[in-house]
């Protein structure tokens, strides 16, 4: 059992410190917001994670796990602290480390002893930076944790990366028997973390534009990338077209990676190209409704889906909200449904589907939701006068829709 301090209970720093107290490790988990703390000492969880409130319950319940405002508690008298303060994109696409500078400014606070350990996402270079201004060995441990799966990520995880010195004593806190630890240079690890996530976005940009192609020849891309996931070079995995790819990581990732590039002296053209091809997404959802429904504005449209993805109610970085203020800029009249989402910002946010399609022109599928494949068809088309639905995500089924009286506008596909 180890003494763990963890800063900012965010998506990230929550899992961890939830995680680790799981683990037996006794946890001490700081956060700026004062409201957040209050709430997570009620086990209030306000991100949807399966299985994290339980932990959070749990945690609190043993007494391994407590959560403070400040970082005084975090930081002192702790064996282990991991940092997981965001770091946004900043002006030039960098990664804005002003909260891990934050938190090195109470660097003094850290037991002789103790590790530092970078989580949050930092470029590469960050941890050697950071080890010239504190006294303690600094270890960088990127997560891999995917937003709807945080929890089975970290206690399953498909690999440890560590980096730096005591990067053995960092692997050994997850007690994850059998799953592989990497251990590589602080610099390696960091690097890691964004050729992942940059290598996953660059897969969507490729089908998201082979999607378009396939429009154009008359190819349906579910048979396509069905049929190119056989080779297992390849896979299945994120070869699903998009409204483009959002949440709070490949977008800040992509840029930041791409700003490291530049300021490294290197070239990236890939990088910079699925950047632009996922901006460009939202402007062909909309080009796609325009040229079924006719001039938008006035128009009422039911948005389904709001976060940037299913299995979450993160709304950071959206595909579905770039759409809407696309729509809302050329006058449409918007009303969403999103099942884990309950209100946002300028938007009329309705509690079903049926609320959404009652007097809309059309239904636009933007999130994944697997509801969303079973809906009551004739209910809504019944609902909705020359009902037309357009899905970005390939997720409604074409006979059904198409029996009930709508017109179907898929991704990559004939229309029916
Ligand atoms: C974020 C980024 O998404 C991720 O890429 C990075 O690796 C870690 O930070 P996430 O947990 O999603 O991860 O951030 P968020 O949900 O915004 O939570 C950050 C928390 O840190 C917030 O609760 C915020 O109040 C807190 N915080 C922020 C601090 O405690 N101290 C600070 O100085 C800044
Ligand atoms: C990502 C990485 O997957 C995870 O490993 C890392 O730790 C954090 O960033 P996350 O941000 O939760 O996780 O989202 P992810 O599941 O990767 O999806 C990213 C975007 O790609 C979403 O907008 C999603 O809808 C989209 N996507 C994903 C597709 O459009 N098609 C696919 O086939 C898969």
């Amino acid at each position: 059992m180890a003494r763990i301090g963890v800063i900012g209970a965010g998506y990230v720093g929550l899992t961890t410190a939830a995680c680790f107290a799981e683990l037996g490790h006794d946890v001490v988990c700081a956060d700026v917001d004062e409201g957040r703390v209050r709430a997570l000492r009620r086990a209030e969880v306000a991100v949807l994670e399966p299985g994290l409130t339980a932990l959070v319950e749990r945690g609190l319940a043993t007494g391994r796990l407590r959560f403070v405002r400040g970082n005084r508690d975090a930081l002192a008298g702790r064996d282990f602290v991991f940092l997981c303060v965001p770091t946004p994109t900043g002006g030039d696409g960098a990664a804005d480390l002003s909260a891990v500078h934050a938190v090195l400014g109470e660097g003094h606070l850290l037991s002789p002893d103790s590790v530092l350990v970078l989580k949050s996402t930092v470029p590469p270079g960050t941890a050697d930076t950071v080890a010239d201004v504190v006294d303690v060995p600094v270890v960088s441990n990127p997560e891999f944790l995917r937003e709807g799966h945080a929890v089975e990520d970290f206690l399953r995880p498909q690999r440890i990366v560590v980096g730096g010195p005591a990067a053995r004593r960092v692997s050994a806190l997850y007690r994850a028997e059998g799953v592989p630890v990497v251990v590589t240079s602080t610099v390696g690890a960091e690097l890691v973390k964004y050729a992942s996530n940059c290598f996953l976005a660059v897969k969507l940009s490729y089908v998201n534009s082979l999607a378009e192609l396939c429009e154009q020849v008359g190819a349906d891309v579910e048979d396509v990338t069905a049929a190119m996931g056989l080779d297992d070079r390849i896979g299945t995995a994120f070869l699903a077209p998009g409204p483009g790819w959002g949440g709070s990581c490949l977008p800040k990732d992509t840029r930041a990676l791409l700003a490291a590039a530049e300021r490294a002296g290197v070239d990236f053209p890939l990088l910079g190209a699925a950047i632009s091809t996922n901006d460009h997404q939202p402007h062909r959802v909309v080009a796609k409704l325009r040229d079924v429904v006719g001039p938008l504005e006035g128009a009422r449209i039911a948005l389904l889906g709001l976060a940037f993805k299913a299995g979450t109610n993160d709304l950071r970085d959206s595909p579905a909200l770039a759409v809407a203020d696309l729509l809302a800029a050329e006058g449409a009249d918007l009303v969403a449904y999103d099942p884990g989402v309950l209100a946002a910002a300028g938007l009329r946010v309705v509690e079903s589907a049926q609320d959404a399609a009652r007097g809309a022109r059309a239904l636009l599928v933007l999130t994944e939701w697997p509801e969303f494949a079973e809906l009551d068809w004739p209910s809504l088309a019944q609902d909705m006068s020359d009902p037309v639905i357009v899905d970005t995500r390939n997720l409604v089924p074409p006979d059904k829709v198409v029996e009930a009286g709508f017109r179907l506008v898929g991704t990559g596909r004939r229309n029916p």
